[in-house]
């Protein structure tokens, strides 16, 4: 307790229960050894107007902080969040600021109540300079009178602090954190409001890519990626030398000589298929999933680019073992093996697109993906 040479009196119960909160703080102090050197009032004159013009900046923070938490709690539920593909400019410009309003919103509302306290304790919390010898309490635990000094200490800097009597600071303090505290609950129930499977036969739904028929009977191309959008480049099965790969994206006639469009298939996220043409002695040793046994064209196996993981390109093909590589974390798929993950943090094979070739002697897509490309979600089916 004390260190000083002369250990200190105890007090007894009665005589603290007789203390005031004043005496009970001077003995805290003198009990911990603890020498206050100043303890100067942040505010001697109460009420002045430098004062007011402190408390109004404090409560006009934790205001901000209010009103950024509710925005961030409007963007969460009414912000445009679907996703809106590249090709509906529009849709996609709202789309694509929906992850950066939340975060500003909530940052602001997060920085301002953060700036709010900062200014309160700095204004309004007296700040006592105090010397303290080291103690040593051997790990008992702490006597009666401890507590309360320790407690009445507590109240002391409370009542100092003069936050009793600023309304004006805890009402817009209690607001900013209350509407925080909206959003925190808000989050995770967000999930239940919204239902990205309400319509799965939308293009834009996140089981369906590029690929997607727009409507019967559409022919959907694989191109190859030439640098310059506008430049056709279809694949013939015999474009590819056994053992080869090649990344394709989907062309439809509909689109031919529409630059935006046509630029659109070729950075849509999920659109990135890999094309990998097996060698015949490989080809024997094929497992293919079930239901999935007529996707391919003879020793050509279209796959989607998207790692299962974490969404990055997985495009390092090994001829040799037939294995594909993610660079991020290192997963690899076996090729032999419907594309099904061996190595690594992947946990999903790799999608498998259906090809075939048309009459005019080049592949195409028979139909979209049968699941969602990329990294699994929390509703995913599969
Ligand atoms: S994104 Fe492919 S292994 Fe992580």
């Amino acid at each position: 307790m004390s260190s000083g040479n002369e250990p200190e009196r105890q007090p007894t119960e009665e005589e603290i229960a007789a203390m005031s909160r004043d005496e009970l703080v001077r003995l805290g102090g003198k009990l911990d050894g603890v020498e206050i050197v100043n303890y100067p009032e942040p505010w001697p004159v109460k009420g002045t107007r430098a004062e007011k013009r402190i408390e109004r900046r404090i409560a006009l923070w934790f205001t901000i902080a209010a009103l950024a938490g509710l925005a961030f709690v409007g963007v969460l539920i009414w912000w445009p969040w679907r996703y809106a593909p590249p090709s509906n400019e529009d849709a996609y410009f709202w789309y694509a600021l929906y992850t950066p309003m939340l975060g500003i919103t909530l940052g602001i509302a997060v920085l301002a109540l953060s700036f709010g306290v900062l200014v309160y304790s700095k204004r309004f919390i007296p700040a006592e300079l105090a010397v303290q010898d080291r103690d040593d309490n051997k790990g008992e635990g702490s006597a009666e009178v401890d507590k309360q000094t320790i407690l009445a200490q507590l109240a002391d800097a409370g009542e100092r602090s003069t936050i009793a009597r600023r309304s004006m600071i805890k009402r817009s303090a209690g607001l900013g954190a209350g509407v925080l505290g909206l959003g925190a609950v808000a989050l995770p129930l967000a999930g239940f409001i919204k239902d990205p499977w309400d319509n799965p036969q939308s293009p834009d739904s996140l089981i369906h890519t590029g690929w997607m028929q727009q409507f019967p009977g559409e022919v959907v191309y694989l191109r190859r990626n030439t640098g310059d959008p506008e430049e056709i480049s279809l694949v013939r099965p015999a474009d590819l030398d056994a053992g080869a790969m090649e990344t394709v994206f989907p062309f439809r006639e509909s689109e031919r000589g529409d630059s935006h469009a046509l630029s659109q298939a070729l950075r849509r996220a999920d659109n990135p298929v890999m094309l990998i043409r097996l060698r015949s002695e490989d080809a024997q040793r094929v497992v293919k999933r079930k239901g999935q046994e007529d996707f391919n064209y003879g020793t050509y196996y279209a796959y989607s680019k998207i790692c299962t993981h974490v969404g990055c390109p997985a495009s390092l093909y090994e001829q040799r073992t037939n294995r594909l590589l993610c660079p991020c974390h290192q997963s690899q798929f076996d090729m032999l093996t419907y594309a099904k993950p061996i190595f690594g943090p992947a946990t999903r094979a790799l999608p498998q697109l259906p090809i075939t070739v048309h009459t005019d002697g080049y592949l195409i897509a028979r139909h979209d993906f049968v699941e969602p490309v990329g990294p699994g979600y929390w509703s995913r089916r599969s």
